[in-house]
């Protein structure tokens, strides 16, 4: 009763819709990296792998809940001064974090990108991040280990985290053939030594390491009611979709893209959806949010109305906004804006 009573406080004085938002930087200071409605997670290992893929091993809070085998978990660290988030999945299995309370990432690392090349500079050892509850229903479906099919998974790229993850985890658990196909540029395969040594313990699973032009050289043999998990690029999921619904075989994927920007041509109008604190409103993407949330009676606070105050300060948990001062598009993930100077790109979910 107290905390709701001052968490409603805290949305009419403040910025924040906990009120011990209010307190984060206080908290900061004795727990690094506190923040209200995330878990935090230690630092306890940072490699770079070949094919600038990063491997990184977390510890998370006691708080935290054990993943399934090819769930995902939103991470959170500050570069730059700025909180940014992307989604990954969690490449370790169940059975690592119940022996030691670990987590493993497999992150591809992109030059240009804002978030994935300053991860093996920006986290050193025992330093803190936020993560999120594991999330997803990629995970491995059990009523196919009574059918006598084959399983078949197929990865692309950065796509094997989630297989690798449920292979550890189910392989002991199974004697029905499992197969994995994993597509990557020649040399950039990850896990291979894994790989062998689970091929080498489980008689039942079989893997092919394989680039594009192999795999497309060899198309895949599939057979009625086996299931099929696929994880990488669009084009590689809709091509093993359309084989699975062809033989019969059950289809199963997981992949992650970026809000789609909902017009290339800005001077044409075009309305998106605005959720904020689980509320619909449609935004147009001709104006900034602040005016338009203002004119559906939402919940927002209006200062200086142009960029200065920082009044309308919220946070942008998914879509794409553009900075109308700056011209900058921001990224996909969680970032805290101002609506004021914010136009919508993209369909946007957002909380104060
Ligand atoms: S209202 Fe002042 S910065 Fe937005």
């Amino acid at each position: 009763m107290l905390s709701t009573t001052l968490n409603k406080l805290s949305v009419w004085f403040s910025h924040h819709s906990a009120f011990s938002g209010y307190f984060e930087p206080v908290i900061q200071r004795v727990k690094p990296a506190w923040r209200q409605g995330l878990y935090r997670a230690q630092v306890l290992n940072v490699t770079k792998a070949i094919g600038d893929f990063v491997h990184i091993t977390l510890q998370p809070q006691h708080q935290w809940k054990a993943h399934k085998a090819g769930q995902h978990i939103e991470l959170t660290v500050e570069l730059n001064g700025r909180l940014l988030t992307r989604i990954f999945t969690i490449a370790s299995s169940a059975r690592q974090y119940a022996k030691d309370k670990t987590i493993t990432l497999v992150i591809k690392t992109h030059k240009f990108g804002r978030f994935t090349p300053q991860l093996d500079k920006e986290l050193t050892i025992n330093s803190w991040v936020n993560i999120s509850a594991a999330k997803g229903e990629f995970v491995f479906q059990y009523s196919n280990k009574s059918l006598d099919t084959p399983t078949v998974m197929v990865a692309g790229g950065s796509g094997i985290t989630p297989m690798m993850s449920m292979l550890s985890e189910h392989l002991s658990t199974t004697n029905n053939p499992i197969y994995l196909r994993y597509i990557a540029p020649l040399n950039e395969h990850q896990f291979v030594e894994q790989l062998a040594l689970l091929a080498k313990k489980y008689p039942c699973f079989t893997f092919d390491l394989m680039t594009r032009n192999e795999h497309e050289l060899q198309p895949l043999a599939l057979v009625a009611k086996s299931a099929i998990y696929c994880c990488g690029p669009q084009g590689l999921m809709s091509d093993i979709e359309a084989l699975s619904k062809n033989t019969g075989a059950n289809f199963y994927q997981e992949h992650f893209s970026l809000a789609p920007i909902v017009n290339d041509d800005s001077s044409i109008e075009v309305d998106v959806t605005v959720t904020l604190n689980g509320n619909v409103f449609t935004a147009s993407n001709q104006q900034n949010l602040l005016i338009q949330l203002e004119n559906q009676n939402a919940q927002v606070t209006r200062g200086c109305g142009i960029g200065v105050c920082h009044q309308c300060h919220c946070t942008k948990k998914s879509g794409l906004v553009k900075n109308l001062l700056t011209g900058d598009v921001s990224d996909s993930g969680e970032q805290i804006i101002q609506l004021c100077i914010s136009q919508p790109l993209s369909n946007l979910e957002m909380s104060i």
